[in-house]
This record gives structure tokens, sequence and C-alpha cells, in this order.
């Protein structure tokens, strides 16, 4: 019998998902428009945030939060390299320097104990990243933030239902939260993000920046009684949502709890069956993360399994099971490597060594998770390390 491909990911529409967006194609509005608006009322609800501005990309949500804090030449932010290049890129883009605080070895979690350090007068911002979708411990980062006069941008990519003692990520923000609806993310709109913040001063900015500096409301000037006066108050982006990916989001957002339950059963197995086969570990779960998102399943393979984490990403290629490993450091990359000055990065270095994620989507189903655990079991017991 052939086996079947179990891909490390596959997106989870149902008909519902695609009624809305006919619906939507059929109300004569395709750009930004009322579902736009709805589902930032809606997200920013959820979360529990005063204002939600929605983007086509975190990337864009994380870029627009710098610049409405004011972070720019010369200022340094701190961050994580154990990170998607977005996260980065964003602090590069606004001429700041990135500044890498290394990981905690057993969550891939920034280490909120290493980060006062590297606060000097040039510090303007941190960057934390709710990795995997585990909280960072935030109440550390926005003690120093606070001590030192911080802006904190919080990279909640992964950690759309993610709670941090008791309370969602982004709930009564401090500073921006920026979330992604990438195609892979646990809310999944193709491309698209969110901000969201407390703070109407920055969400202003934000709804100007998004749509090249169009003096606000400018979004409706093909609407009823819109009209085609406007101003551009700074030269912006063009990072505004659309009503198509809205329409998408809203269905996504009404399902979160049902596509979650469903992670979560499956992470349940994992563990379960995991935490067995000597030499695996998996992502530490803190106390303070009341709700882990499971966006990935991380499991470090360590010198006591039998083969090394790359001989193990081949052998389950080899039996047509498919797995990632996020992330490749930043800093080890070509763009970044000359931002790595002389901080020891050591934790996230090996982390990167050891990791890798295990196919988990909403719409995968136990027998796959039975079969990629028994065909991990198969190879503990083969002796192929050198
Ligand atoms: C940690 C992290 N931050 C930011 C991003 C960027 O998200 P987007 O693709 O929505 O711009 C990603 C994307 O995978 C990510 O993993």
């Amino acid at each position: 019998m052939t086996e079947k491909f179990i891909p490390y990911y596959l997106p989870d529409i149902t008909e519902a998902e695609i009624k809305e967006v006919v619906d939507t194609l059929e109300s004569g509005w395709l750009a930004k428009g009322p579902k736009t608006i709805e589902f930032e009322e809606k997200f920013a609800e959820y979360v529990g945030a005063k204002y939600a501005v929605a983007m086509n990309s975190c990337t864009a949500a994380l870029h627009i939060a710098l610049i409405a804090a004011g972070v720019g030449p010369g200022d340094e932010v701190i961050t994580t390299s154990m990170t998607f290049a977005a996260s980065v890129n964003t602090i590069l883009h606004v001429g700041a320097t990135p500044v890498f605080v290394d990981i905690d070895p057993e969550t891939g979690l920034i280490d909120a104990n290493k980060i006062e350090e590297k606060v000097n007068a040039n510090t303007k911002a941190i960057v934390p990243v709710h990795y995997a979708g585990q909280a960072c411990d935030l109440d550390k980062i926005y003690e120093i933030a606070n001590k030192h006069g911080l802006f904190v941008s919080e990279d909640a990519a992964h950690a759309i239902y993610t709670e941090y003692k008791g309370n969602r990520i982004g709930h009564k923000p401090q500073g921006a939260v920026s979330y992604s609806f990438y195609a892979t993310k646990n809310l999944a709109t193709g491309e698209g993000g969110m901000l969201v913040t407390d703070s109407k001063e920055i969400a202003d900015r934000a709804r100007v920046l998004i749509t090249h500096g169009m003096s606000k409301n400018a979004w409706n000037r093909y609407g009823k009684g819109g009209s085609w006066m406007y101003d551009i108050e700074e030269p912006g982006y063009k990072y505004n949502m659309f009503d198509l990916q809205a329409a998408l989001g809203l269905v996504q957002l009404d399902r979160l709890n049902i596509m979650q339950n469903k992670r979560e059963k499956l992470v349940k197995t994992y563990i379960e069956e995991l935490s067995q086969i000597k030499g695996l570990e998996l992502q530490r779960v803190n106390s303070h993360t009341t709700k882990h998102a499971w966006h990935l399943l991380i499991v470090r393979v360590t010198n006591e399994f039998s083969l090394t984490r790359d001989q193990l990403i081949e052998y389950l290629a080899e039996h047509k099971i498919g797995t990632s490993v996020h992330f490749i450091p930043v800093h080890m990359m070509t763009a970044y490597s000359s931002y790595k000055n002389n901080v020891e990065l050591n934790n996230t270095e090996s982390w990167f060594n050891e990791i890798l994620s295990l196919p988990l989507y909403s719409t995968l189903n136990s027998v796959d998770v039975k079969r990629v655990v028994d065909t991990i079991k198969v190879a503990a017991d083969i002796k192929m390390r050198v």
C-alpha cells in the first residue's frame, strides 16, 4: 500500500468561509470596506484591546508599530534571533539597529532576564516574539520597559488564542501587538495581519500610514456620500487589508475555538507519545502561559536520540511526512550577520541545531498523528548518528 503524504501544513477552509468570500465578491465592494471594519471591531473585542487596525501582513503591522512609536535611525531595538526575518527586517526598515538577546534553552523564548543588560541610552524599544504560540514573560519585559521608558511592540504572529496569566495576548496592551493571518497561521486569511493597541494616537497614525498617508476615511471616497477630496498627511505605505481577506478572517475568528480544540487534542497525543521517546524533548510550557496557541509543535532532537535532527527530517520525508524548522536564527543569515556584535547567542544556536516542527493543523487527523509518532518510534531504534 502506498502511504499518502502528510504535509507539514494544510489550511482549514469550510463552506462557511467560501460562502462569506462569495457574498463579499457579490457585494460589489472588493477593497477595504465594511468587512474589514467589522473584522477590526470583532478582533479588538476578541483580544480585549481598544483599537485594531487590519493590514495586509504582520510584517506591515510590526513596521507601522515602530514608526508610530517614533523609533528611527540611531535607535536600538532589543529582540530575539529565534524568529522569522520579518521581526528584524522591520527594525532595519525604520533605520534602527537590532540587538539580539539569547533565548531560554527550554522554551525558545527570549530570555527576559538577559534583556536589561542590553539596555543603553540608544535603546528605544523591545520586540518580544511569542514564539510557537507561547507567551513571553510579559511582566518582566514591561517592568524593564517602564523602568527605562521603552516601547514594546509584541510580535504575536503565532499567538492568536495564547493567554498570559489568564488574559489573551493583546488584552489591554501597553504598547502595540501584531498578529499574522498568513496561510499557515492558526487564523488564516492567505496574507493578512492586525495591529492592536490601547493608544488612540498609535491607532490613528497607523490608519493614516497604511493608506499612503491619506487623511482619515479616504477609503470611503468612492462610497455613497464620499468625497473626491483627500490630503496626504505624510508619505505612507500601501499596507491595508481588503474585504476579501476580512471575509475569511471573520469566519475564521468565529471558528477559532473549534479549530484550537482540534489542535489541542492532537498536541495531547503528540506530547503523550513523544515524551516517552529517549532523546526527544518538547518545548517546555511556562506556568505563565495559561493557554498555548500551539501554532508550532516543536521537538528537540538531542544527542541522546538515535538520529541527528537532519537525519530525522530526511527519514520522515522518506516516509512521506513533511516537517519544517522554525527558525534558522536571523543572525546566522547573510543580511544580518553584522548585527551579532559579539553577543553570546549559544542557546539560540543550540536550539536551532536540534529543532524540527511536526505537522500540526486543525484538519490533521489522529490517525495521521499516530503515523507520525510511530514513524519517529521506528527511527528511534535505528543506529545512524555518526
Ligand atoms: C514570528 C513571526 N513574525 C512575523 C511574521 C510575519 O508575518 P506575515 O507573513 O503576516 O508578515 C512571521 C511569519 O511567519 C513570523 O513567524
